[in-house]
């Protein structure tokens, strides 16, 4: 076994023991309180359930007390230093505990990929690939690991909280946060999320799960009316937090900027009430995005029951709302129950934090591991790669700043690398130099540099090699779009240039989301390497050289063109601020290709793709055989294929099964409802049978207000991209 794959299952062994341990851990401090405490604080008992605890101090809270709970004590650079500003950890927000009662203060930092400002605090994270990489690996056990290891190292750095578990779908391709989310499905990203989220909080942080709901821009995200109708937001946006909330139980979900069908989403009772609390019946609490809180008595009826980083609203005139009958105590308790249940059911009571040296080389083994399943191989011609260490004079290694580094994504989810602390919006290039990584590989193979800045002289570079290797970025970030989905800084032409120089060039990108690729019929490989995390260089030498096989498939689509999206130009409004506390929304998005999100929306279209959602390739080839699919008098479905490695290498085949429902429910051609990833050694095949959630199979039927299985014929089909699916069979479900 690898050392790659040995760390892999000491982790996932780690994993699983803790999650087994708890309720022993927690029958042993039960134990071990002394008598006084058990009689003086009886929810110090962990026997007791997060609820009973929670209402037991709820009893004993005083006004002011209650109020402290709900809402922040300020962020350091926002706004004027509050009186508690020294009681913090450095991080986006904390909220003052109950230290008479023993409820710790809950400290919270922004997490997306790897925990944020530790430079800033003179420590040090991982920065895992990021979150739309994670999603292309498919794996429900990678997702695991990187909230396992997030929620790790933000203990060892002092915070018991997370701000990470973006989720909102790629809806608008341009948007500057694409690379903090999981995709444009709502069953994969609901399905990576939660796994993510279930395992960083079984480290004893309250999990986080955002940006609620439809904040799929970021251009006039403050102000933004988001316009869409019930079945649609239902089916798409809301069922990637539905699916997520219920696999991962994050104790808080945040509620985002814009407004949402007119009212801002902080202050959305719909959303926030009706549909998550009501109908999914979630037990934990709203927190405001920074600065996304509008109101007192309004906020607090819909359901907000945080406001951060301050108390603008939630503070003094909240109490004074309580005092004057305008907000009633049960619900200002209802907040408060909320919160105390999640620093109970996450286990920061029992378990209060202790910093503590990160593990620098266990995060690296997790990052290139996880990165070694994110990186998706998009083209290969003429056996371009794996590169042949053997046949290899020289090699011409062009632009991204290979030389040194890999770009990083921006904004509140930038993770430092060692050194001083980073800027807002900084480009930040992790040091992990894809030239170094691939001259480790070739020690004896002259490489040249060039930096990519002028197409004429890389192109000259370029043919004097064997190989021309182009790492090419694109920068993205919270706070921004891109403004279409072109390279940025010229460097299609520079890939043109040097694809004109030499036949076998390869293309590295290292992007946000989806590019569009003008030159695709010019070079001979792709990688699409995303932000790929502090050994990111590491993981592409691997899969350049083939010591790793690439398995990753795209958990978006990638368009052949702007002009090809649902809203071929943004919508944006007048004057582009980030952050602001607007009373109404100033424009309107409408999402009127409704259900028709990613792939959904090509389909339907019949628009001809780049490269389809579900899409990538490998150094062998699977072919899929023996289809069948049964229902039985549940509508429970079962399908089963079988899947063959027909190389000669071992890989790691994505299956993907997707169901045509009947005309008559109105939906696009086809829907993700399952898939399963298999290892697969050369000439090995696997029989796969693969249950499908009645769930998936649904249809928000606005008129019952409800989910509704519509009855028909189904079609289900099986293979390895939403492009491809050889097999298929239908099947009648009543
Ligand atoms: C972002 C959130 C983040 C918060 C705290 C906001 O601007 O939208 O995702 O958690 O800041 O940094």
């Amino acid at each position: 076994m690898s050392r790659l794959s040995c760390a892999r299952l000491i982790l996932r062994a780690a994993v699983a023991l803790s999650l087994l341990l708890i309720p022993a851990f927690a029958q042993h401090r039960m134990y071990s309180q002394n008598d006084s405490q058990a009689k003086n604080q009886p929810w110090m008992n962990a026997s007791l359930s997060p609820e009973e605890r929670a209402d037991m101090v709820l009893k004993e809270m005083t006004l002011d007390e209650k109020i402290g709970l709900v809402h922040g004590e300020g962020m350091p650079g926002w706004g004027k230093p509050r009186p508690n500003w020294y009681l913090g950890n450095g991080g986006a927000g904390f909220v003052l505990g109950v230290e008479r009662l023993g409820i710790p203060m809950i400290q919270m930092s922004d997490a997306a990929y790897g925990v944020r400002s530790s430079a800033q605090n003179g420590r040090y994270s991982t920065a895992l690939p990021s979150d739309l990489a994670a999603a292309s690996s498919w794996d429900p056990e990678a997702a695991c690991e990187y909230g396992a290891l997030i929620g790790t190292e933000l203990r060892d750095q002092g915070y018991n909280m997370t701000l990470g578990g973006g989720v909102n779908l790629t809806r608008e391709p341009r948007n500057g946060r694409n690379f903090e989310y999981m995709g444009e499905d709502p069953i994969l990203a609901g399905t990576m999320v939660g796994n993510r989220i279930k395992c960083e909080q079984a480290q004893h942080v309250i999990g986080d799960i955002k940006h609620y709901a439809l904040n799929d821009q970021e251009s006039g995200r403050n102000e933004v009316n988001v316009i869409i109708s019930e079945r649609a937001m239902r089916e798409t946006d809301l069922l990637a937090f539905q699916i997520g909330i219920g696999i991962g139980h994050p104790g808080a979900v945040m509620c985002s900027y814009n407004a949402v069908n007119g009212d801002f989403a902080c202050e959305n009772k719909h959303l926030l009430t009706d549909v998550l609390k009501n109908d999914w019946g979630f037990p934990g609490f709203v927190v405001s995005d920074w600065g996304g809180t509008h109101s007192t008595v309004k906020a607090s009826a819909a359901g907000l029951d945080n406001e951060e980083p301050e108390d603008i609203f939630f503070g003094a005139k909240l109490k004074q709302a309580v005092q004057s009958g305008q907000v009633p105590t049960s619900e200002l308790d209802d907040h408060v129950r909320r919160v105390l249940r999640a620093e109970f059911a996450s286990g920061l009571v029992d378990y209060p934090v202790q910093k503590a040296v990160v593990d620098v080389d266990g995060g690296f083994a997790t990052s290139r591991d996880i990165a070694e399943h994110s990186v998706v191989l998009l083209k290969n011609t003429g056996g371009a790669l794996p590169l042949d260490r053997s046949a290899l004079h020289s090699i011409a290694i062009i632009g991204g700043h290979a030389d040194s580094g890999m770009i990083s994504g921006g904004g509140s989810a930038q993770v430092d690398p060692p050194g001083p602390p980073s800027q807002w919006q900084e480009h930040v290039w992790f040091p992990t130099s894809p030239l170094k990584a691939i001259a480790a590989k070739v020690p004896a193979v002259p490489m040249y540099f060039d930096r990519g800045t002028d197409p004429a002289s890389a192109a000259a570079v370029a043919k004097k090699a064997d190989v021309a290797i182009v790492f090419a970025y694109q920068w993205t970030s919270e706070g921004m779009d891109v403004r279409n989905l072109s390279l940025p800084d010229n460097q299609d032409a520079l890939i043109e240039a040097v694809a004109a120089a030499n036949p076998h060039t390869v293309v590295v990108l290292e992007t946000g989301a989806a590019v569009t690729m003008p030159w695709i019929d010019h070079v001979s490989g792709v990688l699409e390497a995303w932000f790929a995390g502090n050994k990111g260089a590491d993981a592409v030498a691997n899969i350049l050289f083939g010591d790793v096989n690439p398995s990753a498939k795209l958990p978006i689509t990638f368009p052949r063109s702007d002009a090809d999206l649902p809203h071929p130009t943004l919508v944006t409004p007048a004057e582009h601020r980030t952050r602001g506390g607007e009373d109404k929304p100033t424009f309107s998005v409408t999402y009127d290709e409704g259900l028709k999100v990613g792939y959904k929306w090509y389909d339907a279209e019949n628009k001809p793709v780049l490269f389809p959602f579900g899409f990538g390739l490998s150094y062998t080839t699977y072919s899929y055989s023996d289809f069948k699919v049964s229902a039985g008098s549940g509508n429970e479905v079962t399908v089963s294929f079988t899947v063959t490695n027909n190389g000669r290498r071992a890989g790691t085949e994505i299956s993907e099964v997707y169901a045509a429902l009947p005309s008559s429910a109105g939906e696009p051609p086809k829907r993700l409802v399952g898939w399963s990833k298999k290892a697969l050694n050369p000439g090995e095949s696997r029989a796969l049978s693969l249950d499908i959630d009645p769930r998936y199979l649904s249809i928000w039927d606005e008129g019952s207000n409800g989910w509704k299985l519509v009855p028909g014929t189904y079609t289900f089909m099986a293979g390895g991209s939403s492009q491809s699916l050889p097999l298929s069979g239908n099947v009648e479900l009543k």
